[in-house]
């Protein structure tokens, strides 16, 4: 069976993700690799419904559990709807934000509770790798703001400074805990900067699994 790659984009607030998404999937595509391009919450038909429940904040005053079960339904569905099916079919999967936001920002939910969601939302699958951008939140908060003007923050963005600063440091202790499937990005320099290093982390670590099946994950 072919066997694909699944990777992770994670951090706070404005970091850039979505725009190194665009360059690494381009840069993969030229290099002749299948690319599935996709985003949490969403990324699934049943998934984007739910997106709309959550980032609004119609769900936020049923409390931080019901929140954090519509996050791992949504992740249920992407999962099994998408996800799984693109990397059985050996392609590079490129998702912006998936489990490790759940863990940094649900973590007002019991641990325990939010474990068990966590492993029946993922039903086995788990990211090969993980790029976590790293920035100053105030610095991350200003330019989400330019991107999609001030008054129009969502359910998560508009937190004070001290939440962003405390999710900041659960990402940066995912990926201690985490070595092998994290990597850690200065997503304050500049953008062809942060591409260099993207790049040379996911074409090393694509390289280094000698067992991803380079024939099927390419345009076969
Ligand atoms: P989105 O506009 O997609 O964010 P960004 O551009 O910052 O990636 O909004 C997603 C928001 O949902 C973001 O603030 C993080 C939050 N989130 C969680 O709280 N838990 C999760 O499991 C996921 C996937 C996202």
């Amino acid at each position: 069976m072919a066997r694909g790659f699944f990777i992770t984009f994670e951090g706070g607030e404005g970091a850039g993700k979505s725009t190194q998404i665009g360059r690494l999937a381009h840069k993969l595509r030229d290099k002749r690799y299948q690319v599935a391009v996709t985003r949490e919450p969403g990324g699934s038909p049943g998934a984007e419904a739910i997106r709309h429940v959550i980032l609004s904040g119609a769900a936020e005053p049923l409390g931080p559990e019901m929140e954090a079960l519509l996050f791992a339904a949504a992740r249920s569905d992407h999962v099994e709807q998408l996800i799984r099916p693109a990397l059985r079919r050996g392609k590079i999967v490129l998702c912006d934000r998936f489990v490790d936001s759940s863990r940094v920002y649900q973590a007002n939910v019991d641990a325990a509770l939010l474990e068990e969601i966590e492993r029946v939302s993922l039903n086995g699958v788990m990211p090969n790798l993980t790029l976590i951008f790293d920035i100053d939140p105030e610095v991350g908060l200003r330019r989400a703001a330019e991107r999609r003007g001030a008054d129009q923050a969502d359910r998560f963005e508009k937190e004070t400074l001290a939440v962003h600063r405390r999710r900041r440091q659960a990402f940066l202790d995912i990926a201690i805990k985490e070595p092998k499937r994290c990597v850690v990005i200065d997503a304050s320099a500049d953008a062809d900067a942060v591409e260099n290093a993207v790049t040379a982390a996911v074409f090393g670590a694509i390289e280094a699994r000698s067992d991803v099946d380079a024939e099927a994950a390419q345009g076969a």
